[in-house]
């Protein structure tokens, strides 16, 4: 039977929504979230999240604003920015694009974010809050996850749940997620021996590897539930073929625009899963809208005690 898909632009739209309904209420109080979001130089696929990033607040009713050093921009400079934004009160979230070019120390610039206007949930203090089970800032994407499954229903306690890659930004915050939802977790990567077999006790299985439609059918037990986490750019027509043969659609873009995007997860997987995220339009649409949930939950813990409005939210 085909696999029910787990429509991600739905559940974003539902989550904005609510987003958008709590930001009004807000500013009847006289209080605006805002977000200040920081893209270095011109990387063209960055380009595109921050526009994605910075229109999402606009529809929002959230306060934002871009700032855009050059590629050449120093460690030093870059902090200089950082520290200022921690220092303005009506900056809730701060979020550095990533990522950043190489004469710039990542590490060091993420470290000195605060924590509390950590809207990546990257900050080693809120790693910490997350696997301790403390109120903090959760990575975007790994929070996405979790509300699709949530609101699909699908259950997690009591599941079993493997995820595919190990990354800071995905993979481990993933699986903290799904522990702290008492779900029972395997973490898989490159070194993991016979990975199909791992994977195929999964009830719950994410992918989040970053090659295209590595998980094929052999991987999935009949009805789990499979998202897929990568967005994977193909250009090769023999890599197209393995893919996507047979699917007039596909290969009419194909054959239009010379690539299509695919995800971890090979299209066949849609014939053994009970349900599955869609690429594109799957979990890509969440990690916006858990950006703007951060946003306001950033103000919200942040600013409790002085606005008395917010003691309430
Ligand atoms: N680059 C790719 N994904 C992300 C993300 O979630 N946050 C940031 N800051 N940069 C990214």
């Amino acid at each position: 039977m085909a696999a029910i898909i787990l429509d991600g632009n739905k559940i974003a739209a539902e989550i904005r929504a609510e987003v958008a309904a709590e930001v009004k209420s807000l500013a009847g109080a006289g209080v605006r979230p805002g977000l200040a979001v920081v893209l270095v130089g011109n990387n063209a696929a960055s380009e595109i999240y921050v526009r994605g990033k910075v229109k999402s607040c606009e529809e929002l009713g959230i306060y934002s604003e871009k700032h855009t050093p050059p590629d050449t921009v120093s460690t030093s400079e870059l902090l200089r920015l950082v520290e200022d934004l921690n220092r303005r009160d009506e900056i809730d979230g701060i979020l550095v694009q990533l990522p950043l070019p190489p004469q710039v120390d990542s590490k060091k610039i993420l470290m000195a974010v605060d924590p509390a206007k950590d809207v990546d949930g990257f900050h080693p203090v809120n790693v910490g809050f997350l696997s301790t089970q403390r109120p903090g800032l959760v990575p975007c994407t790994p929070a996405g996850i979790i509300e699709i499954l949530k609101r699909s229903h699908i259950p997690i306690a009591g599941q079993e749940a493997v995820v595919v890659g190990r990354s800071d930004i995905v993979g481990k915050p993933t699986a903290m997620l799904l522990i702290n939802g008492n779900a029972t977790v395997t973490v898989c990567h490159s070194k993991t021996r016979d990975l199909p077999g791992v994977c195929r006790r999964a009830d719950i299985l994410i992918a989040a590897i970053g090659r295209a439609g590595m998980v094929t059918r052999d991987f999935v037990k009949p009805g789990a539930t499979v998202i897929d986490v990568g967005i994977n750019k193909v250009t090769d027509p023999a890599e197209f073929q393995r893919l996507f043969a047979g699917n007039a659609k596909r290969e009419e873009t194909f054959r239009s625009k010379g690539s299509t995007l695919v995800g971890d997860v090979h299209p066949e997987v849609a014939e053994v899963a009970g349900a599955i995220t869609p690429v594109p339009g799957g979990v890509g649409p969440l990690t916006i809208a858990m950006l703007m949930v951060n946003t306001l939950r950033a103000m919200k813990l942040r600013r409790a005690a002085e606005i008395p409005a917010l003691s309430k939210a």
